[in-house]
């Protein structure tokens, strides 16, 4: 039994009651019905500050702590404390550069990627401030991918920060993550992973991947807008946040600045509950024995390698209907042997035609794509697209059809021939 798109369509209001064609997935998905159902009940129940010594400051905190239990499955963390929530994953990740730049001196490396998100290279580069060398790691633009034998010359035992992506936004491109990590830790650098495109398509396991510190962002993948970080835990305990006096000096609440948004954390659980749920309906097919679905790491593993195989075969649909199209250039990974190591997002642009227009054109049939460069500016920049509006980019997700892939290759047909 394959991931029944009709059965995941039925937990999503918006999917359902709307005629859009929701092909935006990378910048944010639709949420589920229990998702907005977790956020009646936080303010029906438990709408209170943290730390209080009244019942609904205890729920709160109760239920705050079962969606610290959620990232923790949904991560493979070694405990709960590892996970600290905050707004998303650019504020995290300057709080956690911050913390980390109070170790760096002059002259100390840090490696980025030409291929990350923004999120993951500028508050790196803000450590320039502090006389740290950025070193930016290039890409082979025939696919996309990250160049290693550049990051292997950058690396060094000056590198102290190695920040990479599990996957591009932009062109979907999937990074030997685990090896990068391998190589930095014997170099002695710390690696930080952003998985914000990554967490929507793939199972995650901070162990086996071995990062120090590795953020998501829970909207991507159904949730409410929030950040989720995890960090190893004598990471977290080492590291002096910037807080304020009265707030614990523990993590990871040393990393929650300020007072939390409790529903959306409380919504970020649900999403990865329905995940789980996910995984039990449709889990049998991919070898998980049925009599061990009791654990919830399990269910959501399997529920996301039933996302990953049922997003695969729609998205070389997809490949073969925009390779048919007059003048496309796609950019990132077309070959479909490697379609294990690319996350369903695909950039391109129809020559001649401003990938401003083409989103507009679809918007108005109301199908969703975007268009420009979405944050993967050094990316967009290094293939000498950022001055002519960037690419189109179509994004997957789980509540995506065939019927509906096949609509948007109509109506890029039809653009692309006028
Ligand atoms: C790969 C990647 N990293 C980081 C971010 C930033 O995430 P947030 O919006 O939670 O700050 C995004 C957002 O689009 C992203 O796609």
């Amino acid at each position: 039994m394959s991931l029944d798109p009709q059965w995941v369509r039925a937990h999503f209001p918006s999917v359902q009651s709307s005629e859009t064609l929701f092909l935006d997935n990378p910048g944010g998905t639709q949420v589920t019905q229990s998702v907005m159902d977790a956020f009646n009940e936080y303010f029906l129940t438990a709408n209170a500050n943290h730390g209080g010594a009244f019942p609904t400051s205890i729920r709160s905190d109760e239920l705050i702590h079962h969606a610290r239990v959620a990232f923790a499955d949904f991560l493979n963390a070694a405990r709960p404390e590892e996970i600290a929530f905050g707004p998303n994953m650019t504020t995290l990740t300057f709080l956690v550069s911050r913390a980390l730049g109070r170790w760096l001196n002059a002259g100390d490396e840090i490696i980025v990627t030409r291929l990350d998100h923004d999120a993951n290279v500028a508050p790196w580069v803000a450590l320039e401030e502090r006389g740290v060398v950025i070193k930016r790691v290039d890409i082979n633009t025939d696919d996309c991918t990250l160049d290693m034998s550049d990051f292997e010359k950058h690396l060094s035992n000056k590198t102290r920060v190695v920040a990479v992506g599990l996957a591009s936004n932009a062109v979907g491109s999937v990074n030997p993550v685990r090896a990068i990590a391998d190589l930095a830790h014997m170099a002695g650098a710390f690696v930080y992973a952003d998985a914000v495109a990554y967490a929507p398509h793939f199972p995650i396991d901070v162990q086996a991947l071995n990062v120090d510190f590795l953020a998501c962002s829970a909207y991507k993948f159904y949730g409410p807008h929030l950040g989720i970080l995890y960090g190893k835990y004598e990471h977290l305990e080492r590291l002096q946040a910037y807080k304020v006096r009265p707030a614990e000096n523990v993590p990871p609440h040393k990393f929650e600045t300020g007072t939390q948004s409790f529903e959306s954390i409380a919504g970020a659980a649900a999403a990865v509950n329905y995940l789980a749920s996910v995984g039990e309906k449709f889990g049998a097919a991919y070898g998980d024995d049925y009599a061990q679905f009791q654990g919830r790491r399990l269910r959501l593993k399997t529920a996301m390698r039933a996302t990953q195989a049922y997003e695969k075969n729609l998205f070389i649909r997809l490949m073969n209907g925009l390779r048919e199209l007059p003048n496309i250039r796609i950019y990132g990974i077309t070959d479909y042997a490697r379609f294990d190591y690319r996350a369903p997002t695909a950039a391109f642009n129809l020559d001649g035609q401003h990938p401003r227009d083409v989103a507009a054109k679809l918007g108005k049939q109301n199908i969703n794509v975007w268009d420009g460069n979405y944050y993967a500016l050094s990316l967009m920049e290094r293939l000498d697209l950022e001055a002519s509006g960037g690419a189109v980019r179509i994004g997957l997700a789980q509540y995506n059809t065939a019927e509906e892939i096949d609509l948007v290759l109509s109506a890029l047909q039809k653009i692309a021939s006028t």
